[in-house]
C-alpha cells in the first residue's frame, strides 16, 4: 500500500510502497484512512526539524491526524465494529513509568515514549493502520465531515481539562461552581487550528473569548472565531502589554503559537489568580531577552499558575468527539469551515509545504473506493 514518507533530519519526503498491515491479535483493529490532516508538527519534520524513524529504517510515514473507518476487528474487540469510523491516538507508553502503564502515556515520566507520525513509530498518511483497541475511539456518523479534527481538538482539551483541574482544586469560589469556566474570560494566543479549537471548547463552557493573532480581521481565521461567538483582537494594533489595558484581566490565557517572546509578555494580560497554558512548541533557539524578577513577582504575588501541556490521553479523544457533537449542534457546518483545504493524498508535498493564507486546515483526502451496489434479488 502506499504511504508518505520522510527522512528524519532532511527534506527528503517521498510517496513509498509499504506492507499492508495485518490483524493478528485479538484486540487488534485495522481502520481504512479516510483522510489525515497536517499541522506544524508535520510541516516540521518536512522541514528536517524533530522527528524519529522506527528504530533499524530510515524513514517515517508521517501523519497523526488521522479519521477513518474499521475494515476488520479481532476477536476480543468490542468498542468498534466493521463499518464505524473511529480515529486511532497518537502516543504509545513507554512500558515503564507508572503514567504509561495506567494508559496516560501523555504524562510519560522518561520520555521513552513513542508517536504514531512523529517519534519511532509509523503514522497514518497512508491506506491502513492496525493497532490495539485501547488506542482507538469511535466517532458517530454524523461526524463524518469533522472527524479528523478529533485530534488536534484532543489537544486542546487536555489543555484546558488540566487548567480548570488546577483551579478547582486551589479557587475557593471554584468549588462553588460546577463549571469553572463559564463566563470567565479567556485570551487565545494564535489562531491555527489547535487555538480555534480551543477557543470552540470554551465557548461551549460557556467562557467569554478573545483570540489575538496578527492577520486581518477579515480573513478566514478571525472570520471563523467571530461566528461562534468570539472577539478578534489584532495583535498589530494591541501588542501583548497592552492587551491588559485593552481587554481587562484574563482568568485564563491559552497560547497556541509557539513563539516564545510572545508566551512570556503575554503574561501581563493574566489576572490575578489566573491560569496559563502552554500549548505550542517553539522550533529554534533564538535566545530571549527576559525580565524575570517581575516575571516571577507577578506570579507569586498574583497567585497565578503556568502550565505546559501536550498531547492527549484517549478520554480527551473522547472529550472532543462529544465536543464536535455538542459543537455540530450549536454551530452547523461552520464547524467543518474549519478544514478549509482538502486535498488528495498525492498532492502532500504542496500540502506539507504551502502555507496558504486562507488556509486554517488542511487534510488530505486518502482514496476509497464506493462498495458495489449488490443488485436486490426476489
Ligand atoms: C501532536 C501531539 C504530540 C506533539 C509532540 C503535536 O502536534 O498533536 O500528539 O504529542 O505534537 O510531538
Amino acid at each position: 500500500m502506499k504511504a508518505v514518507a520522510l527522512t528524519p533530519g532532511t527534506t527528503r519526503i517521498s510517496m513509498i510502497d509499504i506492507p499492508e498491515p495485518v490483524v493478528t491479535s485479538l484486540d487488534d483493529v485495522k481502520v481504512r484512512v479516510l483522510r489525515v490532516g497536517i499541522c506544524g508538527t508535520d510541516r516540521e519534520e518536512a522541514s528536517g526539524g524533530r522527528a524519529l524513524a522506527p528504530q533499524g529504517r530510515p524513514e517515517l510515514v508521517i501523519g497523526h491526524e488521522m479519521f477513518g473507518q474499521v475494515v476488520e476487528t479481532g476477536k476480543s474487540v468490542t468498542r468498534v465494529k466493521p463499518g464505524d469510523y473511529a480515529v486511532f491516538t497518537v502516543r504509545r507508553g513507554c512500558g515503564e513509568c507508572m503514567p504509561c502503564l495506567m494508559n496516560r502515556s501523555d504524562m510519560c515520566l522518561t520520555g521513552k515514549y513513542r508517536e504514531r507520525g512523529i517519534w519511532g513509530r509509523d503514522g497514518y498518511q497512508t491506506e491502513y493502520a492496525v493497532d490495539q483497541e485501547q488506542y482507538i475511539v469511535r466517532v458517530p456518523k454524523d461526524l463524518e465531515t469533522v472527524g479528523v479534527l478529533t485530534e488536534p481538538l484532543s489537544v486542546a482539551e487536555k489543555a484546558i481539562d488540566e487548567s480548570v483541574r488546577i483551579q478547582s482544586a486551589r479557587l475557593p469560589e471554584a468549588a462553588a461552581t460546577p463549571d469553572w469556566l463559564y463566563g470567565k474570560r479567556c485570551l487565545v494566543a494564535g489562531l491555527g487550528p489547535i487555538g480555534l479549537l480551543a477557543a470552540l471548547a470554551l465557548r461551549l463552557r460557556g467562557a467569554e473569548v478573545y483570540g489575538t493573532d496578527v492577520v486581518d480581521a477579515t480573513s478566514a481565521r478571525p472570520q471563523w472565531l467571530g461566528h461562534i461567538g468570539g472577539r478578534y483582537v489584532d495583535g498589530r494594533n494591541v501588542p501583548p502589554d497592552e492587551v491588559e489595558r485593552e481587554l481587562g484581566q484574563m482568568d485564563m490565557i491559552f497560547e497556541a503559537t509557539g513563539v516564545a517572546s510572545l508566551e512570556f509578555h503575554l503574561l501581563d494580560a493574566l489576572g490575578k489568580n489566573g491560569v496559563y497554558v502552554l500549548t505550542g512548541i517553539p522550533g529554534g533557539d533564538r535566545p530571549l531577552r527576559l525580565d524575570a524578577a517581575e516575571l516571577i513577582r507577578r506570579l507569586v504575588l498574583g497567585n497565578q499558575v503556568m502550565i505546559g501541556s501536550v498531547n492527549a490521553s484517549r478520554d480527551h479523544f473522547q472529550m472532543a468527539v462529544d465536543d464536535l457533537s455538542h459543537a455540530r449542534l450549536r454551530w452547523g457546518d461552520h464547524v467543518a469551515g474549519l478544514i478549509s483545504h482538502r486535498r488528495p493524498y498525492t498532492e502532500f508535498q504542496n500540502a506539507l509545504a504551502r502555507h496558504e493564507t486562507d488556509e486554517i486546515k488542511v487534510v488530505l483526502e486518502w482514496p476509497h473506493e464506493t462498495k458495489k451496489q449488490v443488485p436486490l434479488t426476489g
